[in-house]
């Protein structure tokens, strides 16, 4: 029987320190308490959820809101927020698809299906073109490993320690950050890992100073390891806001074709214009082999998933490659195309990257004033500020990150602490201007009130 409660602070901030309990202890509606009691009396518990935070009634745009009404700016929101919360516009879509087709079963298909397919494809490079949907992101990664050691006839993979890749047994196989692989015995073999990019700007300083380094290394082990089939990597990695360089994807992307090595990235939580671009990768002028998309696919609506692989792969008519009961999905579908036909008709993508300038901005001013702020990095609406209590040794500012994550919650603004020091922030792509400078406010007091 497991016993042990160690408290990780690798992908979120944990549900278990005494700030969380005396943020739990001022809650102080009756109906609030009452339904945090049932839901813990009643959910198996498990770190980054039950015990939980609040109790969220409604949503709306950038908020959600709990049963007192108070609104919280959600720079959170699992990355599933892309067009805000109930956007009309997809509301619609889904509402229309519920009266007429809610369900397709297996063996069947339908418009709605067949469209997003085809605009996956039309919005994706060449002869990335075939697509499987899917009920979640975690499943869609399982399919492109699957889908992986059937084109290469290998079943190596190389992956990047601190990644996180879903939390099914196969995708904590290839995740590395020990929190989701703690406790769980053997796993999927034949993983290897490297460090990712990130680490040598910093944990490992003297080995040098770029992140060629790590692109060197993903050679390095397919040379030695051999019979590699994939790369499997987050273009940019969401929960601490890493990202690598153009070189580093560039050189990834000519090592993977030298050796015949498959490049699957994970964009889940961050394509559809986290970053500015409809998928990360445009960021670095590469072409993956396939693609991960999932979370704001379903555009904070409808549970969907995909993967977008070669046109080349279509090999698999006799083998079971993601046979899920929601497959081709019509509520899923009529979302997801209603959420890209939105991005598109509001030009959000050149918002996001005005955002991004202004974001910047604002963020080197804070860090100018408050020496707690060792770095802060982002792209597009996808930022993180880290939180250092010695700029020269980096040291993790772990309590003060936590302090201001409460703080900004009690003035309404909601967002997760990764890797123990690092806020990020992940509003919709709706944020209008006026919101964006009201969240950077409530992030800069909280700052203040901490330093
Ligand atoms: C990079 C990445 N990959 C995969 C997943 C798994 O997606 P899901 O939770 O929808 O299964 C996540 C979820 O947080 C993610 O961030």
């Amino acid at each position: 029987m497991h016993t042990t409660k160690k408290k990780f602070v690798t992908e979120g901030d944990v549900n278990a320190s005494s700030l969380r309990e005396k943020w739990n202890d001022n809650i102080k509606d009756r109906k609030t308490k009452e339904l945090l009691q049932r839901d813990n009396a009643s959910f198996l518990h498990q770190s980054l959820s039950t015990p939980c935070l609040d109790v969220i009634e409604s949503s709306e745009g950038i908020y959600i809101i709990n049963g007192e009404g108070k609104k919280y700016m959600d720079f959170h929101g699992n990355n599933v927020h892309q067009v805000g919360y109930g956007n009309e516009y997809v509301k619609e879509a889904v509402k229309k698809q519920i009266d007429t087709l809610p369900f397709c079963p297996r063996r069947y298909t339908n418009e709605k299906a067949i469209a997003l397919a085809e605009k996956l494809g039309a919005l994706s490079p060449g002869s990335l073109n075939r697509v499987l949907l899917m009920p979640g992101g975690t499943t869609a990664v399982s399919t492109a490993l699957k889908l992986a050691r059937l084109v290469t006839g290998k079943h190596k993979i190389v992956t990047c320690w601190d990644s996180f890749h879903g939390a099914s047994m196969d995708a904590i196989s290839v995740g590395g950050e020990a929190q989701f692989r703690s406790y769980m015995g053997p796993l999927m073999p034949g993983v290897e890992r490297i460090p990712p990019p990130s680490s040598y700007r910093g944990i490992f300083t003297g080995m040098g100073k770029d992140d060629l380094f790590s692109a060197e290394y993903l050679e390095y082990v397919i040379e030695k390891e051999g019979d590699i089939g994939a790369f499997i990597a987050e273009t940019i990695r969401n929960t601490d806001v890493q990202i690598p360089s153009k070189a580093y994807w560039k050189k990834i992307r000519e090592i993977c074709t030298r050796h015949g090595v498959l490049l699957i990235l994970d964009e889940i939580p961050i394509a559809f214009g986290r970053t500015g671009k409809m998928f990360a990768y445009e960021n670095y002028d590469i072409e993956p082999d396939i693609v991960c998309l999932g979370k704001g696919l379903g555009a904070g609506m409808i549970p969907i998933a995909a993967i977008i692989a070669r046109d080349d792969f279509n090999i698999a008519d006799d083998v079971a490659l993601g046979h899920y009961t929601h497959e081709k999905g019509t509520l899923g579908s009529a979302a997801a195309l209603a959420m890209l036909q939105y991005i598109e008709d509001k030009k959000l993508l050149a918002k996001v990257k005005d955002d991004e300038q202004f974001t910047q901005q604002q963020l080197t001013m804070l860090k100018d004033k408050y020496s707690l702020i060792g770095d802060v990095r982002g792209i597009g609406l996808l930022w993180g500020i880290e939180l250092v209590k010695d700029r020269s040794t980096k040291e993790k500012a772990i309590k003060e990150s936590e302090a201001v994550m409460y703080e900004c919650l009690s003035r309404g603004l909601s967002f997760k602490v990764s890797a123990g020091n690092v806020l990020q922030l992940s509003p919709p792509i709706i944020i209008t201007r006026e919101q964006l400078k009201e969240a950077l406010a409530i992030v800069e007091a909280a700052i203040a009130s901490v330093s």
